[in-house]
């Protein structure tokens, strides 16, 4: 520990020793010697170091998580794979993305291996020292006690930045998307003031939506399709129809508590995990109302696509 702090002032003192960075610092409070070189693990075993190998020069995206959080961190997860997606071939050659883990004690590189499989993620996973890593947390400015408590206040947990122009921003990864992968792909590089408007024209259209569809769009979307559409890549099963093809309680026991099935070797709960993946449903905490009205939304636009399609037919 005493080491630790040592380490930071020594960081923090030759911050102000070498200053040589006046540039960059006026371009952002962030210079170069701000950010702590700390070494880190790679989920393949690899030694690399914060500053030299992961963040120089480049545009990235780093977040922080544990894998045996059943809430937030799938989640997480799993929207940063909708980014992901939507960015393409630009993630790991223009932009890049870091999961960093906060329980190292736990996430050795094998098991974010197996992680970062279960997920069909196509970034970087990291472990490293405990005290360099909270290091890392504080100075990124995102230090947030609550993360472990299981208060599933998990919001401000990503940074996403260009090291070369200074320019950062603290996201919430449950943002949309689209708008996540514009700010990534348009408005960080080049050192554009503007988010570029024209790229929104991908973003889902603007309309009222009901306060079930908007639970689905910002909970559930990146995980499952409703359209009867699912593609190889998703992470679960498309639900167009799942209202009629369950039974009622059972999708509301589901909502509520999805590792309870599991644990009580529901058949049904246990045929899913093996088909998708062993990817555990996370509990998204969903009150009666919230599960309620996320089930009439799915009824309803599983109606909706069905005559849609009836009347093409026709
Ligand atoms: C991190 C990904 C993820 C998120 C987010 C997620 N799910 Fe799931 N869901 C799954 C997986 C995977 C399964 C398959 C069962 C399993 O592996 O646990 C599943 C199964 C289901 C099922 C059962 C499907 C069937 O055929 O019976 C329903 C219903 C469901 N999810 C609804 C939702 C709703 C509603 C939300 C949003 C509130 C949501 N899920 C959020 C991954 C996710």
């Amino acid at each position: 520990m005493r080491i630790t702090i040592y380490k930071s002032i020594r960081i923090i003192a030759m911050t102000f020793i070498l200053g040589n960075s006046k540039i960059l610092l006026a371009a952002s409070p962030w210079g170069a010697n701000y950010f702590p070189n700390i070494p880190l693990i790679t989920q393949e075993g690899k030694k690399v170091h914060f500053f030299d190998d992961l963040i120089k020069d480049k545009i990235v995206a780093i977040n922080f998580i544990y894998t045996h959080c059943a809430e937030s961190c799938p989640l997480e997860t799993a929207q940063l794979v909708s980014v992901q997606k939507i960015l393409g071939r630009k993630l790991g050659k223009e932009i890049f993305f870091y999961s960093i883990t906060i329980d190292p004690d736990n996430d050795t590189p094998v098991v974010l291996k197996s992680y970062k499989q279960k997920f069909k993620a196509r970034w970087t996973f990291l472990t490293g020292k405990k005290s360099d890593i909270d290091l890392l947390r504080k100075k990124l400015g995102l230090y947030i006690d609550e993360i472990q408590d299981g208060s599933n206040n998990h919001n401000v947990s990503m940074i996403i930045g260009n090291q070369k122009t200074g320019r950062w921003m603290k996201r919430s990864p449950f943002e949309n998307p689209h708008v996540l992968a514009d700010q990534l792909g348009n408005w960080l590089t080049g050192g554009k003031s503007r988010p570029k408007l024209v790229s929104y024209k991908n973003a889902p259209e603007l309309r009222n939506i009901s306060r079930g569809e908007q639970i689905f769009r910002t909970r559930c979307a990146s995980c499952h399709s409703l359209n009867g559409n699912e593609l190889a890549d998703a992470l679960g099963p498309d639900l167009l129809g799942v209202t009629q093809k369950r039974d009622k309680q059972w999708l509301l026991d589901w909502l509520k508590a999805p590792g309870q099935m599991l644990k009580k070797k529901d058949p049904v709960a246990i045929a899913l995990y093996e088909k998708y993946n062993k990817l555990a449903m996370p509990n998204l905490r969903l009150n009666k109302e919230e599960a309620m009205v996320l089930l009439e939304f799915i009824e309803e636009e599983s109606k909706r696509l069905r005559k849609k399609s009836l009347a093409s037919k026709k």
